[in-house]
């Protein structure tokens, strides 16, 4: 494994050969991201989510000589990936390899106590989703796996589909894929594993394709897109990451520091959408009551009153980009 000084020497991943910059995943809204955060010299900042490390490149361009950037993946290999790409960059940079919502102790462990700047690029990286041996995409067979970090003892995709009975897989397709099909969908995996049990994402996608009436397959997405979300969800607890995350984050923010959080579906939209703007709110009280009886006190400023989104020349060059939306908020004084 490469190892540089300053960088974090917890990964156990295997190292990959590092694909070239120009093959590497794309940041989506980087420009508008990096013109809301306004990371500065001198000052440190956390990239939540590392992938294949553009965020990270643009925060170390801004903070300069003098800055710090603490940047952590679940995933070890992109870790590993970004060892070699940021050899040059010392003890700049902190690699971690960990869950956004463990942010505060592993800043506390970094000896960070505030950041000026917290980034979150949610989802998966193109890294991910082009490698069939993480069974991310239904568009390439593979084992059904779906962890980001490939150690985490968590139920897989293919022990959910094969362990889960009827109801609890419908409503899992349901909550987390917002799949119309979703009753049609859980029992076909029920009737499949009957004879043998699923193990790849084609015999998934396969199943899905039959169980949903192609009348109603979905114009601008492939059917088995929700399912694959919400499996992809459930084996990641993304939604609980990035509940406590964002808490995290607001916690350690110094103020005048600011958040900045790209999503890429409505459940994880909604849920930075409302988490910024209770933590922006001065009371939560029950609106008849005729006085504030909670000590609850704005935390946050919201920058962005809509979801900034991708312009059309981005969503032209790079299709992934065009479910993104960005939301940004200030932390206020106390
Ligand atoms: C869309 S990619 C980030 C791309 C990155 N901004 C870049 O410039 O290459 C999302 C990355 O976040 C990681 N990730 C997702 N949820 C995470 C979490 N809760 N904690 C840490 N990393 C997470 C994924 O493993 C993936 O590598």
């Amino acid at each position: 494994m490469l190892l540089v000084a300053g960088m974090d020497a917890d990964s156990d991943a295997t190292p990959g050969e590092p694909p070239s910059e120009a093959s590497l995943h794309r940041p989506v809204l980087l420009h508008e991201l990096i013109q809301h955060l306004q990371p500065a010299d001198g000052q440190t900042a956390v990239d939540g989510t590392l992938g294949a490390g553009g965020l990270t490149a643009a925060l170390l361009a801004r903070v300069g000589l003098s800055g710090r950037v603490l940047s952590l993946d679940r995933d070890p290999v992109a870790v590993v990936r970004a060892r070699s790409r940021f050899a040059g960059a010392g003890d700049r940079l902190h690699l971690v390899r960990g869950d956004f919502a463990d942010i505060e102790r592993i800043s506390a462990e970094h000896g960070i106590d505030a950041v000026d700047t917290v980034a979150l690029d949610l989802g998966l990286s193109s890294e991910q989703l082009a490698d069939p041996g993480r069974g991310f995409s239904f568009r390439l067979d593979g084992p059904l796996d779906m962890r980001m970090d490939p150690e985490e003892d968590v139920p897989t995709a293919a022990d959910i589909v094969n362990g889960w009975d009827e109801a609890d897989l419908a409503a899992l397709l349901r909550g987390y894929g917002e799949e119309r099909f979703a009753p049609a969908i859980a029992r076909a995996i029920v009737r499949a594993r009957g004879r043998a049990p699923l193990r790849t994402t084609a015999e998934l996608r396969n199943l899905v394709e039959a169980a949903v009436p192609r009348r109603h397959w979905p114009r601008r997405i492939h059917p088995a897109t929700r399912t694959f979300q919400a499996l992809r969800i459930q084996v990641n607890h993304e939604l609980e990451s990035l509940r406590q995350g964002l808490q995290a984050a607001i916690t350690l923010l110094r103020p005048g520091g600011r958040i900045g959080v790209i999503s890429f579906h409505s459940l994880e939209d909604t849920l930075v959408k409302n988490t910024l703007h209770v933590a922006a709110l001065n009371c939560l009280c029950p609106p008849q009551q005729p006085y504030c009886t909670c000590a609850h006190r704005a935390s946050l400023l919201v920058l962005t009153r809509k979801p900034v989104t991708p312009g059309p020349a981005e969503i032209a060059d790079n299709p992934r980009s065009r479910s993104a939306r960005l939301r940004v908020a200030e932390k206020l004084a106390p």
